[in-house]
């Protein structure tokens, strides 16, 4: 006789388990990507890694889009960190002017979309080019309701939270926030996404692209509930059925956030 203590449990491994997006099915509010690989794209092509950033920014225009058919009304982008800057030059440079090019070319589209941009980071220690283009394509957008293109630019999450503590020592030194009103809520206040309603700020989906699986001092205290999802495809070769992909598996999770689902209760 055979004793079993444990169910057999069904054996499967994620790149056998295909996901099948459903278009009634739920959609992810806020989206946040981190765009990785572009180095990886161009390297395989016998490119500089400018060429894969520049490819980069082609994906961001096709899958703003996508997002944006799907009802996504935020999609977070992490486009630049406060690591970043320890790239050569020459690749800082670029990264620096792709803003700029993207804006130039993709307002136009994004205005006709009715895609606001909005963009957080350390603004002030971009160059004066990107920061202008920045300007330009946030007040161009301001009107527009629709998905909410976000850029994180010169973005780091601990700089992010450490910034919101000083400001709230600040505020409680002033007497302007008692020490006990310092809850979830305010804390969301203050940090970049605190632009958001409360229901959008924090993502529930976080991509990475290109087979790494870790946050990289991206949105720390946002993502406490996000569901995440790492797939192997480079940013570059990301598109419209990546991102159903990528939305699939968040449609088939079950999201508890610390408690049960109803049926679990019984
Ligand atoms: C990471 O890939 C990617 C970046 C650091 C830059 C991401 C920027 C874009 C996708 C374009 C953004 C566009 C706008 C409009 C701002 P990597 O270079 O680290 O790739 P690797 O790991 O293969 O080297």
């Amino acid at each position: 006789m055979v004793l079993r203590f444990f169910p057999q449990k069904q054996k499967y491994t994620p790149e056998e388990t295909s996901f099948v997006f459903d278009p009634e099915g739920a959609v992810p509010k806020h989206i946040a990507i981190i765009m990785d690989g572009n180095g990886r794209w161009a390297q395989n092509r016998r490119l500089p890694r400018i060429a894969g950033h520049k490819e980069g920014m082609e994906t961001v225009k096709k899958i703003t889009k996508h997002a944006n058919r799907l009802g996504v009304k935020v999609l977070t982008l992490y486009a630049f960190s406060t690591e970043n800057w320890k790239r050569p030059e020459e690749e800082v440079n670029f990264l620096m002017q792709l803003p700029v090019d993207f804006f130039d070319t993709f307002v136009p589209e994004l205005i006709e979309e009715n895609v606001q941009v909005h963009v957080m980071g350390y603004e002030e220690y971009l160059p004066t080019h990107t920061q202008d283009a920045v300007k330009r394509a946030i007040e161009q957008t301001a009107q527009n309701d629709g998905l909410v293109l976000n850029f994180a630019l010169n973005y780091g999450s601990r700089a992010e939270i450490i910034t919101a503590i000083q400001q709230m020592a600040e505020e409680v030194k002033n007497d302007e926030l008692a020490v006990e009103g310092i809850t979830d809520d305010v804390v969301g206040e203050h940090l970049m996404t605190g632009f958001l309603p409360k229901e959008l700020r924090d993502p529930e989906l976080v991509v990475r692209t290109s087979g790494e699986e870790r946050i990289s001092n991206f949105l720390l205290w946002q993502l406490a509930y996000s569901e995440l999802y790492f797939t192997k495809a480079l940013w570059p070769d990301f598109d419209g059925e990546h991102l159903e992909t990528a939305i699939a598996s968040f449609q088939q999770r079950n999201r508890r956030f610390g408690g049960l689902k109803k049926e679990d209760k019984k």
